[in-house]
């Protein structure tokens, strides 16, 4: 491979070495998750090879691979489950989370709830759930205890949103401890993972976990631009879904702030169940002030987590991840 070529999840990286390193990883990761829900009943297979197969950014395993270029030695075995657990877990939600969100598409290929039912849909996240959770013993019980951890974390946020803010509670404040918990804790759990199967030291470990938390955060920011702002030839998922969910992610708050009696404002009071009045919505949203804050938010926590990278020694691993980091804010524009 060279420079110029792509080395997972669509980034380039500069320095060549490392390109290889990353693709071999990725290449033994996506060789693990086919093998890991293989089964006798073919449905359950099929299920879960579903949405295996559509594709995905594998941003995680991505992370995680480049984690573990700081330590001593890397373990390349463990590494590289440690890889395909964040991904199975991370693969787990999105089943669950298209029911909850009602979405029709996924990675660019029809929801399971969609393609088969909600039932099925849940069964195949618990199923790769269950895989998930069978590989990361095999990494010992550290290991696995920080994956339960993370987990309950993940769906501590994914039940925040879906409660609400309290009456009261600031709507932005409680946006953005969701989005630590939902988004924010799998990938610092990737990060984290990479670095403890190659001996990195303790210190070493914590800022990659550092960097990971508020990327994770900063990406589920960009992920909630995207939702307004790019077609889904883009991002392979149907825009306006917050809207129809009635999910007040930042964009939509800051407009609110802004503009609290406006037409926008009154669309956003509940979930738009009408096509016509999501495209209004959707583009009152792309020219308003609140989309324009949400982008100088993520360019803040973009900040913030490269300068966690300060803390890991000058390189072309630390260098990746700072590419990383400008990835997640350009892949809005
Ligand atoms: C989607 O994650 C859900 C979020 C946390 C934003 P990704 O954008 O990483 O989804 P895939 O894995 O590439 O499909
Ligand atoms: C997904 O959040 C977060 C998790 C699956 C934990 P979203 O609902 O915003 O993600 P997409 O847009 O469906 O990928
Ligand atoms: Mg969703
Ligand atoms: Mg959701």
């Amino acid at each position: 491979m060279t420079s110029s070529e792509q080395a997972g999840a669509g980034f380039r990286f500069a320095d060549p070495v490392l390109a290889d390193v990353v693709q071999g990883g990725l290449t033994e990761v996506e060789e693990l998750l086919r093998k890991v829900v293989q089964s006798e009943f073919h449905p359950v297979m099929e299920t879960a090879l579903h949405l295996v197969e559509a594709g995905g950014k594998r941003i995680r395993p991505l992370f995680t691979i480049l984690s573990a270029q700081f330590g001593s030695t890397w373990d390349r075995e463990s590494v590289v489950k440690a890889a395909a657990v964040v991904e199975l877990t991370h693969l787990a939600t999105l089943y669950h989370d298209d029911v909850m969100d009602e979405a029709t598409m996924r990675r660019g290929a029809a929801s399971a709830n969609a393609k088969w039912d909600n039932s099925i849909a849940i069964l195949t996240g618990d199923y790769l759930f269950a895989h998930a959770s069978a590989l990361v013993a095999d990494l010992g019980t550290a290991a696995a205890r920080i994956i339960a951890e993370t987990f309950s974390e993940l769906v501590t946020g994914q039940m925040r949103e879906t409660v609400g803010p309290r009456p009261g509670e600031d709507p932005v404040e409680h946006y953005l401890t969701t989005i630590a918990e939902k988004t924010g804790s799998l990938i610092a759990t990737a990060a984290r993972f990479g670095a403890m199967f190659s001996d990195a030291s303790p210190a070493q470990v914590a800022a990659l976990q550092a960097y990971g938390d508020v990327i994770g955060a900063a990406f589920q920011i960009s992920d909630d631009v995207i939702d307004i702002a790019s077609p889904s030839s883009e991002s392979g998922k149907t825009p306006g879904t917050d809207l129809r969910e009635g999910v007040k992610t930042l964009p939509m708050l800051y407009a609110l702030a802004d503009e609290p009696s406006s037409r926008l404002a009154s669309l956003l009071a509940g979930p738009i169940a009408s096509d016509e009045l999501v495209v209004e919505a959707l583009e009152l949203l792309r020219s308003s002030s609140g989309l324009v804050r949400a982008r100088a938010t993520l360019d803040e926590y973009a900040a913030r987590a490269r300068a966690h990278l300060d803390a890991l020694p000058a390189g072309t691993a630390r260098d990746a991840l700072a590419s990383v980091s400008d990835y997640v804010v350009t892949r809005t524009r």
